[in-house]
């Protein structure tokens, strides 16, 4: 596969490289390095490059790489953070009920449909422990899935023995479902699509997912990561909760580290079959991982829509100048349903992440056939504005 992309994987082979710095996976440990570790082992060592250059540090304007909310928490978030403060001695007790109660009615399912998390990185590793790990059955096997998507699930499931089919992208950068529903095989333990795709930012139709999930589940697990679902309009997101309801083999995650913009408190959620997420417990403690100051404002978040329609119109907003700027600089770009925007660059990926980064902007770049990508966040409109001013001068 052409660069997987995860936080994980930009930094060994991004900015470690960019830094001229040799980590390897066993400076981590397992290999497993926690993102919020990752953000900053990543700041760290770009400042130690460029103290080891003798340059005076860039003072960040803009940190457009890791898909974070720019526009921060909801104020009924904050609120009941500053409220919880007197209850962070105590165990979660009821909180976590009380979150899943709301994800329940919203999505049509049961709460016994709903698994929490402290972010959904969590249950992408425990769903691949369980599939393809050795306690699952059988384990190893193939995960089928396609060509540049997001690899938290996919590196996990290969260190446990697993192999990764990988399909190329249409050319309109998106899975290509039809190409893998003829891939299903005996040794298919599991199908990962992620919609909207990381780092394509494209979307397959929701009438062709739902089919496409109603057909290949009746002979394998299939598991959506909907981690920036957010960011299509409501009605616009395929019914999959519906089908969970409806009892398909069919899992999907979700994360509150988007539009809640809660990247640093760690919160998500899977929607899957009751009997399924029972088992799930055993590889993550579900919703006795998250704090119950995360808890309480996810419980406020989860229902300030007013906050989320603002995110969702500010990103919007974001994306379109940022469009118009590509355009009018001749740069074709990929359209995006999430917060953050691909785009081939002329430039080595390397070159192109140290150039900005000395110029103040942190952003990301990655390779898919041999063509260097830009794959930039949105950030406020301000920040939009800042990418641009140095894209223009620096291509
Ligand atoms: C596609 C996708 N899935 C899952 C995650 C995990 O996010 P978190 O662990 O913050 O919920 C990310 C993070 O960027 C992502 O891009």
């Amino acid at each position: 596969m052409d660069h997987p992309l995860t936080r994980r994987n930009w930094l060994r082979t991004g900015a470690l490289l960019t830094a001229g710095l040799t980590i390897d996976r066993s400076t981590f440990g397992s290999g497993f390095l926690n993102p919020a570790a990752a953000h900053a082992l990543h700041e760290q060592a770009l400042v130690n490059e460029f103290a080891r250059l003798g340059e005076p540090m860039p003072q960040i304007k803009a940190r457009i790489a890791f898909n974070e909310n720019p526009h921060g928490l909801s104020p009924k978030a904050k609120d009941a953070i500053l409220k919880a403060v007197e209850s962070g001695n105590r165990y979660a007790m009821f909180e976590g009920q009380e979150l899943k109660k709301l994800i329940a009615d919203k999505e049509g399912v049961k709460p016994e449909n709903i698994m929490l998390s402290a972010g959904s990185s969590e249950l992408l590793t425990a769903m691949a422990v369980y599939f393809t790990g050795s306690a699952a059955k059988g384990g190893g096997g193939t995960v089928l899935t396609s060509q540049f998507t997001y690899d938290d699930l996919l590196g996990c499931a290969k260190k446990f023995g697993a192999k990764i089919d990988a399909v190329p992208l249409t050319k309109e950068y998106r899975f290509d479902l039809a190409a893998m529903k003829g891939k299903v095989g005996p040794d298919t333990k599991l199908v990962y699509i992620c919609n909207p795709n990381n780092p394509t930012g494209t979307i397959v139709p929701a009438a062709e997912l739902v089919a496409f999930c109603k057909e290949v589940s009746a002979k394998v697990p299939v598991f959506i990561d909907e981690a920036y679902i957010d960011f299509l309009e409501p009605k616009d997101r395929p019914a999959l909760p519906k089908l969970v309801a409806e009892g398909y083999n069919l899992f999907l995650t979700r994360t509150f580290s988007k539009i809640h913009g809660f990247a640093g408190l760690r919160l998500g959620y899977a929607i899957g079959p009751e009997k399924f997420l029972e088992s799930l417990q055993d590889y993550s403690r579900g919703e006795w991982n998250p704090s119950v100051t995360t808890l309480k404002a996810g419980i406020a978040s989860y229902q300030d829509e007013e906050w989320q329609n603002f995110c969702r119109t500010e990103n919007t907003k974001a994306s379109n100048l940022l469009y118009k700027g590509l355009k009018d600089k001749g740069y074709d770009y990929v359209p995006s349903y999430a917060n953050f925007v691909l785009f081939p660059i002329r430039m080595k990926t390397k070159q192109f992440e140290k150039e900005m980064f000395s110029n103040g902007i942190l952003t990301s770049t990655r390779e898919y056939n041999n063509q260097p990508f830009c794959r930039v966040s949105i950030g406020t409109v301000d920040e939009m504005g800042l990418f641009m001013d140095v894209f223009k001068k620096i291509v």
